[in-house]
């Protein structure tokens, strides 16, 4: 790749022709307060900030955008700004996913309108991650991911709490009456107790994880607590980096490949990843055009041991794995299992940026010949009842149940499951298979987590704390049980799922990676007979686009118009 020389700058459209175009856009640059030597023979670094009041763990970013001027300043460059949909996963509903393609939407639109050569992504909280690399990937301009570090660990009454995993516990303790009104309380103020995401290895810091596997951040990035000085000085080091990606015209499609993408997909199993993930990668191999597949996963998954002992699927929290060596030392072990060849954005192979990783705790971070598991942390399953496929997270599962067959206990939607899971009169044992139907991208809408199916109070009572749960729906990657997620084709789109009823019963078959509904042919193709659409939940706007235009969650839930397609011309400046 050859060097680029001012000219070739794609701001200097904006700035730099002779037109009246010019003069105005100089001159309101100078309106702001900049001076000439600010802006000129610069390549102008857009700062893409998810920052806003309602991101919890976006709260550092305004400092840290600062941190990422200092850095671009000091090369040489003219950092710009640009808030972008902050998609708290907390704040946000009916769920953030609804709005992941529509931040990646504005990515997109935001970096081609405005005179910009480069483009710093800042994220981190889950949707997020996914939602700035689709709309990077689309735009096509040198880009490096600022991940927004995990927050430290929770503490309450001498033990360590996750967060996103231990208020779910907590929640069901507290549905059964074993804690408190005050000890409720006190675990509230308890569990994040800084900036920065969910510190346990849930969606946040599986897909920080997968970018940094990618190459698309700096080595080490994707592991440094929000809190620690480090998190600045990575911040500033993405400053300076951007200006020479823009000089030397480097993209992200001269970094990622499908040979990237497999890394990634190793990451996350080696990581016991969330199943969200799942979803995400594959969305974002679709914007380059690469070809991402579940059997993808699976084939993975089968060969790639878990080495990280992280919640949920292990016992230690995000602090802990950094001080144990981080993601590169987790991805020295793994070496054998990746393509050491691959470019990042540092300008280093992913063999030179974990060359000298080394693990500083061997409980928190395995060796191949010590795994928590042997296999991966998710299993893609099919059968009759998922033919276009399913996931499971078997780590983060009872063992007892991965190979079950029981009756069906059926909820309709979201709101029949409210209703009905803690009567008394609900018809159910703990060898009953939950099932939720409508909970997916056009079903729900949006592919919200309601996937963990709450277990019935009266179960719960009776010391239940885990069951066969299936659904077209997501779950949060801090979750834990024997959830069967991503359904495909949902049960909206007419899927077998929608034909389930009580009593059918259900063979879930992780070792095989079998999931089936015992039902006949003859009887199911009468129910499929009978069956009608749910009416649309949207009549206008976003979510009337969403729901027309989203695909299913075995081909990434992305838009089906923003896959690859003719360049975007640029725009016309007259
Ligand atoms: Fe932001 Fe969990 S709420 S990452």
């Amino acid at each position: 790749m050859g060097r680029k020389s001012v000219a070739d700058l794609r701001s200097q459209r904006w700035f730099d022709a002779p037109s009246i175009r010019s003069f105005n856009v100089r001159t309101r640059a100078l309106q702001m307060g900049y001076s000439r030597r600010d802006f000129e023979k610069k390549p102008v670094i857009a700062i893409i900030n998810t920052w806003s009041d309602f991101a919890q763990c976006h709260s550092h970013f305004r400092q840290r955008a600062e941190d990422v001027k200092r850095g671009v300043w000091q090369a040489g460059g003219l950092p710009m700004e640009l808030p972008a949909l902050s998609l708290s996963e907390t704040m946000v509903k009916p769920t953030a996913m609804l709005y992941r393609n529509f931040l990646a939407m504005e990515v997109e639109e935001l970096i081609w309108s405005h005179p910009v050569d480069g483009v710093v992504l800042m994220g981190g909280c889950d949707k997020t991650t996914p939602g700035l690399v689709m709309g990077a990937a689309s735009a096509g301009l040198p880009a490096i991911f600022v991940p927004a570090g995990p927050m430290l660990t929770g503490r309450y009454r001498g033990r360590q709490l996750g967060s996103g995993s231990d208020n779910w516990k907590f929640w069901d303790e507290r549905r059964a009456g074993t804690i408190s009104e005050q000890q409720w309380h006190d675990m509230e103020a308890s569990l994040a107790r800084s900036p920065g995401h969910c510190m346990t290895m849930g969606t946040a810091s599986t897909m920080t994880s997968t970018v940094e596997a990618l190459g698309l951040t700096l080595p080490g990035a994707a592991s440094i607590p929000a809190a620690d000085s480090g998190h600045p000085r990575m911040a500033s080091d993405c400053g300076r980096r951007i200006v020479e990606m823009v000089w030397d015209d480097l993209r992200p499609s001269q970094i990622v490949t499908r040979a990237s993408f497999l890394n990634a997909v190793t990451v996350l199993m080696a990581l016991g990843g969330s199943t969200n993930a799942v979803i995400h990668l594959i969305a974002m191999a679709g914007r380059f055009g690469i070809p991402l597949t579940l059997a993808d996963f699976d084939a993975i998954s089968r060969t790639t041991p878990v080495l990280a002992n992280l919640r949920p699927s292990g016992q230690f929290l995000m602090e802990d794995f950094y001080y144990a060596g981080g993601l590169r030392a987790l991805m020295r072990q793994l070496s054998p299992h990746l393509d050491l060849s691959c470019p990042t954005v540092g300008g280093m192979t992913l063999g030179e940026a974990i060359a000298d990783a080394e693990v500083f705790d061997p409980a928190v971070i395995r060796s191949l010949d010590d795994p928590i598991s042997k296999e991966g942390g998710i299993a893609v399953l099919t059968g009759s009842l998922a033919p276009r496929g399913a996931v499971i997270k078997q780590t983060a599962a009872s063992p007892s149940l991965l190979r079950h067959r029981g009756r069906a206990v059926v909820f309709d939607d979201r709101d029949d499951l409210a209703r009905r899971i803690d009567s008394p009169d609900l018809d159910v044992d703990e060898t009953n298979v939950l099932v939720l139907k409508n909970a997916g991208a056009v079903g729900a809408p949006g592919l919200p987590e309601w996937g963990a199916l709450p277990v019935p109070k009266k179960l719960l009572e009776k010391g239940v704390r885990d069951m066969v749960r299936i659904s077209d729906s997501r779950m949060s990657g801090t979750s834990f049980g024997t959830c069967v997620l991503h359904v495909s084709p949902e049960a909206a789109r007419g899927g077998p799922l929608a034909l389930v009823r009580d009593g059918d019963l259900i063979e879930l078959d992780t070792p095989e990676r079998r999931l089936d509904l015992l039902v006949d042919a003859a009887e199911l193709d009468r129910r499929r007979a009978a069956w009608t659409p749910p009416k649309p939940f949207f009549e206008r706007g976003y979510g009337r686009l969403y729901t027309q235009h989203v695909t299913s969650a075995d081909q990434g839930c992305d838009f089906d118009f923003l896959a690859p397609g003719a360049p975007t011309p640029e725009p016309k400046i007259y």
